[in-house]
């Protein structure tokens, strides 16, 4: 079995040391030898592709601004990085373009999980994501898309036969397999708080496993022992987690 991706993967760039989903945040990982990242791309109202995390701008200080209300324009003027630290006050959000052209520049692998946004239409963004994707052509071992959404992921395996596809699920349910024939995936990604040694073992002898979100070497050097091949962490740079990386 081939695993994707490496055991480290800097969940949402850096997110301890920059504002998540940042160009700070990437430059940050990509500046601590951190060599894939997982990055969160949604859709706001008028198409545009952003690099956030949840369907509203909570998270920067405006609770009730949906994403499907505002349009580029106005995502350029929100300031994504004060809610940080003052020291990034200012940080502009950044567009799947944009996002696309830095993994290039630092030479990064890329998990882009593509946050289906529920107030909009799923093919729309699924087609929206491909048509940039195909534009800047990554190559394919160097990029893998992800989603929780079954139905975005199979419109993806529509548009490309050859783009890597992880399965994300919160719990892996007892069809899994099933589930995701038609997808072929190259990988299953889970909770980590929501899976048990035997689960594991039977994914693993199927595919190879990554769990969300891992920020203790308890727990990351636990899932290895399991046979978790990789986890998403938001303290990639922390040596005590470096050390456990498999060799
Ligand atoms: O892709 C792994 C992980 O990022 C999924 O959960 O909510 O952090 O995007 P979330
Ligand atoms: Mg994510």
């Amino acid at each position: 079995m081939t695993y994707p991706m490496p055991a480290l993967i800097g969940h949402r760039g850096l997110p301890s040391a920059a504002p998540e989903n940042t160009r700070a945040s990437i430059k940050a990982a990509a500046e601590n030898g951190i060599s894939w990242i997982e990055i969160d791309v949604t859709m706001a109202g008028d198409g545009s592709l952003v690099i956030m995390h949840d369907p509203t701008l909570k998270l920067f200080g405006l609770p009730d601004v949906a994403l499907v209300n505002v349009d580029k324009s106005y995502l350029q003027t929100v300031d994504a990085g004060g809610w940080f630290h003052a020291d990034f006050a200012g940080e502009p959000l950044l567009f799947l373009d944009q996002l696309l052209e830095l993994v290039i520049q630092y030479n990064l692998g890329l998990n882009l999980e593509i946050k289906i946004n529920p107030d909009m239409e799923t093919a729309e963004q699924v087609n929206a994501v491909c048509d940039v994707l195909s534009f800047f052509n990554i190559p394919h071992e160097q990029l893998l898309i992800s989603s929780f959404d079954l139905s975005a992921l199979a419109l993806v395996r529509q548009r490309s036969r050859s783009l890597q596809i992880g399965v994300l699920c919160e719990v892996i349910p007892e069809t899994v397999f099933e589930d995701v024939a038609t997808i072929r995936p190259v990988s299953i990604h889970c909770d980590q708080s929501k899976l048990t040694a035997a689960l594991a073992r039977r994914i693993t002898a199927q595919y190879p496993l990554y769990c969300y979100t891992v920020n203790d070497t308890v727990t990351f050097e636990k899932l290895l022992d399991w046979g978790v091949n990789g986890v998403f962490c938001d303290r990639a740079q922390a040596p005590e987690m470096r050390n456990l990386v498999p060799r």
